[in-house]
């Protein structure tokens, strides 16, 4: 009775929606992490009009940006231009980003620094985000003056940087190969180190169901430095973590695909596939797609091409990115890459990616 009514509904919706619902579709939908960004002329030129975090913030600038790459090259999911950092700034934590060094934070090292913390102000600080998101929406889904709505088959995505990979950043105060202040605190002050990832679990679940709200379709949550972890650790500071927003996501906005990205994760992967509930796995470049879906057969993929393939170009991207699309044809599978897209990519090597997946 129903069957008719679902598939229509199924296929006139959103191509990255339907995969994310456990649904095969081919060719399959793409996006790329870090899709708007500093390999584009177009970004570059508004990059210096104003400085990243009050890109971020002001929606006219993060909805352009955030559109660039849907405009050029008409991909299935449009990711909200942001940053996982922005939600220790709007608790109060300094926050600066440097030309060449990457960011730089107040490092929390003590009680006292957390106590200087302030979830409650989250809400107001996020607003102009939330606003940029439904502005998104509105365009996305609506008619196409400026060319991005793409027949409205574009999904928009929100997302978060998961506690871990956020308390790395906060606790190292910059950017590190192996944060040994913060690997080394969660040993050493376990007590401090929990009331920090309470704080970042509640707060993160919190913003995710605002982004919800204002128009985000789907939320991927960025745990970026995950695979720095002995097994142990990672089922206390990943995996539970994320099973914590997950359900409350679940919970609260019941529906709304939660992707997650233990990136470097190894064979404990598998193990975040099975228990945090994440709707979808987005794989790192080291982790063989056609294995892991042997042991999460039921899971939507999303990855892995490596971005240096997409820097080189050429028959060696082309080869490999077919690969990783045949070998998931058949199953739920979006299209991206492992890492985010570097700077120095030619924009060209894109355009050509997006014409050899969708080749069919
Ligand atoms: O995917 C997207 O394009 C959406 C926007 C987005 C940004 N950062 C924009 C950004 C997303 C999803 C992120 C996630 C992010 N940010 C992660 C997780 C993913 C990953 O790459 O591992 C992490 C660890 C960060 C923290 C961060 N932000 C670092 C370490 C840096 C400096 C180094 C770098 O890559 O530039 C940033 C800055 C940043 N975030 C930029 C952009 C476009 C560059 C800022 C600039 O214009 O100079």
């Amino acid at each position: 009775m129903t069957g008719m009514n679902d598939r229509a509904m199924t296929e006139t919706g959103k191509p990255l929606l339907r995969v994310l619902q456990g649904e095969a579709v081919w060719p399959p939908p793409l996006w790329l992490m870090r899709q708007a960004g500093r390999y584009l002329p177009e970004f570059r030129a508004l990059r210096d009009k104003a400085d990243f975090i009050t890109r971020c913030m002001t929606p006219d600038l993060a909805t352009e940006i955030t559109l660039q790459p849907i405009r050029r090259y008409a991909m299935d999911g449009a990711i909200l231009f942001s940053d996982i950092l922005i939600l220790p700034w709007a608790m109060g934590q300094s926050l600066d980003f440097v030309q060449g060094t990457g960011p730089v934070l107040g490092a929390i090292r003590s009680e006292a620094d957390l106590a200087r913390l302030d979830p409650r102000r989250v809400a107001d600080a996020t607003a102009p985000v939330m606003e940029t998101l439904s502005r998104l929406r509105a365009t996305l889904d609506g008619p196409d003056p400026i060319g991005a709505a793409q027949g409205g088959k574009v999904a928009l995505l929100g997302f978060a940087g998961a506690p871990f990979t956020v308390a790395c950043y906060m606790v190292e105060g910059h950017g590190s190969r192996d944060f040994e202040a913060t690997r080394g605190m969660a040993y050493a002050n376990p007590m401090l180190f929990d009331r920090l990832m309470d704080m970042l679990t509640r707060a993160t679940a919190d913003m995710l169901c605002a982004q919800i709200d204002a128009g985000a379709e789907a939320v991927m949550l960025f745990d970026s430095w995950a695979g720095l972890l002995p097994p142990a650790q990672f089922r206390r500071h990943v995996i539970a973590p994320t099973r914590a927003i997950v359900q409350e996501i679940q919970t609260r906005r019941p529906g709304i695909p939660v992707i997650g990205f233990p990136r470097l994760a190894g064979i404990m992967a598998a193990e975040y596939a099975r228990d945090t509930g994440v709707k979808t796995m987005a794989l790192d470049t080291g982790t063989d797609m056609a294995a892991m879906a042997g042991l999460v057969p039921d899971l939507p993929l999303q990855g892995n091409l490596d971005p240096l393939l997409l820097l080189a170009g050429g028959d060696a991207m082309a080869a490999e990115a077919r690969s990783i699309r045949d070998a998931m044809k058949g199953r739920p599978h979006v299209f991206n890459l492992g890492h985010g897209v570097v700077p120095p990519t030619p924009p060209e090597h894109v355009g050509e990616l997006v014409r050899i997946v969708r080749e069919g």
